[in-house]
C-alpha cells in the first residue's frame, strides 16, 4: 500500500511539474506578447484623443498668429508673428513630446529652415495644395506611435502681405504655409 501510494504521489508531482511549466510557458507567451503589443495598431480611440489634441493645438496656435498680426504687428520691422511662431514651436518642440513647425509652401520660404524636410511633410504641402485641409499618418517608432498632421495656413489677412509679397499672388483660400505637428498617441 505504502508503495503504492508513493508511487501515487510520485506520477501526480510529475503530472504537477509538466502542468506548471507548461502553464509557465504559457505565460511567459503572454508576457512576450505583451512586450510586442505596443508595435501593433494603436486604438482607434486613441488616434482620435490626439486628433482632438492636434485640433486644439492647431486652434490655439492659429488665433494667435492673427491676434499677435493684428494687434502688434504695425510695420515691416515689428517682431512678426511668424518670427514669434518660428520660436515659441520651437520651445515647445524641445521641451515636451509634441513637435510643431511652421514651414512654406510657396517655394520662397523667408528662412530656408522653415520647408518641408521629409516625405511626409512633401506629400501634405501637395495635398493642401491641390484643396485638402489637412493630411495626417500614423507612425510608429521604437514601438511607439505618433500621429503626424499638416494643417493648412492661408493668406488670413492682408497684412501677412505687407512682409511676404508674393502672398498677394495667392488665389483665395490657396495655402501658403502648414504647420507641421507630431503627436504621441497614448
Ligand atoms: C512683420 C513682417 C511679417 C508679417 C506681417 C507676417 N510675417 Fe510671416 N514671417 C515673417 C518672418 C520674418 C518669418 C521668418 C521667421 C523665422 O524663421 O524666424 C516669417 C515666416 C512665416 C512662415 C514660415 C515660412 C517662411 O516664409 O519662412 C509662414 C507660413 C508665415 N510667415 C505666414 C504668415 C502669415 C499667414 C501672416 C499673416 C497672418 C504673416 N506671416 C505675417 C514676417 C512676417
Amino acid at each position: 500500500m505504502k508503495k503504492r501510494y508513493a508511487l501515487a504521489v510520485c506520477v501526480l508531482g510529475v503530472a504537477s511539474v509538466v502542468a506548471v511549466s507548461a502553464f509557465m510557458s504559457g505565460s511567459a507567451n503572454v508576457a512576450k506578447a505583451e512586450e510586442k503589443a505596443p508595435a501593433a495598431k494603436p486604438s482607434k480611440a486613441a488616434v482620435e484623443r490626439s486628433r482632438k489634441s492636434v485640433q486644439t493645438l492647431d486652434n490655439i496656435f492659429k488665433q494667435t498668429i492673427v491676434l499677435v498680426t493684428d494687434k502688434y504687428v504695425h510695420d515691416e520691422d515689428d517682431f512678426a508673428a511668424g518670427s514669434a511662431a518660428v520660436l515659441l514651436f520651437k520651445n515647445i518642440s524641445e521641451s515636451g513630446d509634441n513637435k510643431v513647425r511652421l514651414i512654406d509652401a510657396t517655394g520662397e520660404p523667408y528662412d530656408d529652415e522653415n520647408v518641408a524636410k521629409d516625405d511626409f511633410e512633401r506629400e501634405g504641402l501637395k495635398r493642401l495644395k491641390a484643396g485638402d485641409q489637412l493630411y495626417e499618418q500614423v507612425v510608429s517608432k521604437d514601438g511607439k506611435h505618433q500621429l503626424r498632421t499638416l494643417t493648412a495656413v492661408p493668406v488670413v489677412m492682408k497684412k501677412c502681405v505687407m512682409c511676404h509679397e508674393h502672398y498677394g499672388d495667392a488665389k483665395k483660400g490657396e495655402p501658403i504655409g502648414a504647420i507641421s505637428y507630431t503627436v504621441p498617441i497614448e
